[in-house]
């Protein structure tokens, strides 16, 4: 995920301009490995309708967007064969997905990621943070019941200024295998 240094994903309305406008190119963050290490996404309906105003597609993998108000017919005809819409919940999700023979999910979109962090469901996180300060907007993270601790993997910056950190979420106090 990529983050102001402020803590947000989004302006309010969505908007990635100030993420849009950051000068990477020739930088590599490491997005075509950990994609490579992934049997796909999962995103909320948020992230799923920004994507839809991209001129292209992004991605090669499946993407499942998790929605109670989407049908069928929200679903560009274009996309049918690459996105599903699910109406379950983050673990019975999961455990559908890991039927079918999914491992490891890339989980994206703010409400989403908290949705999984709260049912125990994150194993890694990483965090770009984007050199700007935008205000107010979308929170990364939000309430928890309990705490999440984490254990620090690595750290990379950038000469764009992005500094990208790796972490892993600890269970019971251990690093999750
Ligand atoms: N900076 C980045 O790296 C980054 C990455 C991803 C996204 N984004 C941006 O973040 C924005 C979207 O984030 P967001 O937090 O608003 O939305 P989101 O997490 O992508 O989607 C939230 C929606 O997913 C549905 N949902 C279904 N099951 C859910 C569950 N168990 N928990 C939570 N939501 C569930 C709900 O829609 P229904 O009412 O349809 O059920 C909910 O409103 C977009 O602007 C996107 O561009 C930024």
């Amino acid at each position: 995920m990529a983050m102001s240094l402020d803590g947000y994903i989004a302006r309010a309305d969505g908007n990635l301009d100030w993420l849009m406008k950051q000068k990477t190119e020739g930088e590599d963050h490491g997005y075509d490995t950990f994609m490579a290490s992934v049997d796909g996404l999962i995103m909320g309906r948020g992230s799923f309708e920004k994507v839809l105003t991209f001129d292209d597609w992004p991605y090669q993998k499946p993407v499942v967007v998790m929605s109670q108000t989407l049908t069928d017919t929200d679903i560009p005809d274009g996309l049918r064969n690459k996105v599903a819409l699910s109406t379950l919940e983050p673990g019975e999700l999961m455990h559908e997905l890991g039927r079918k023979g999914w491992q490891r999910a890339y989980v994206d979109g703010g409400k989403i990621i908290q949705s999984f962090l709260r049912a125990g469901l994150i194993s890694d996180i990483t965090i770009t943070h984007i050199p700007i300060l935008i205000g107010e907007g979308l929170p990364f993270f939000g309430p928890l019941d309990r705490d999440v601790d984490l254990e620090h993997l690595e750290t990379r910056s950038f000469a764009s200024g992005l500094v990208s950190s790796q972490y892993r979420t600890r269970q019971d106090g251990k690093p999750t295998q």
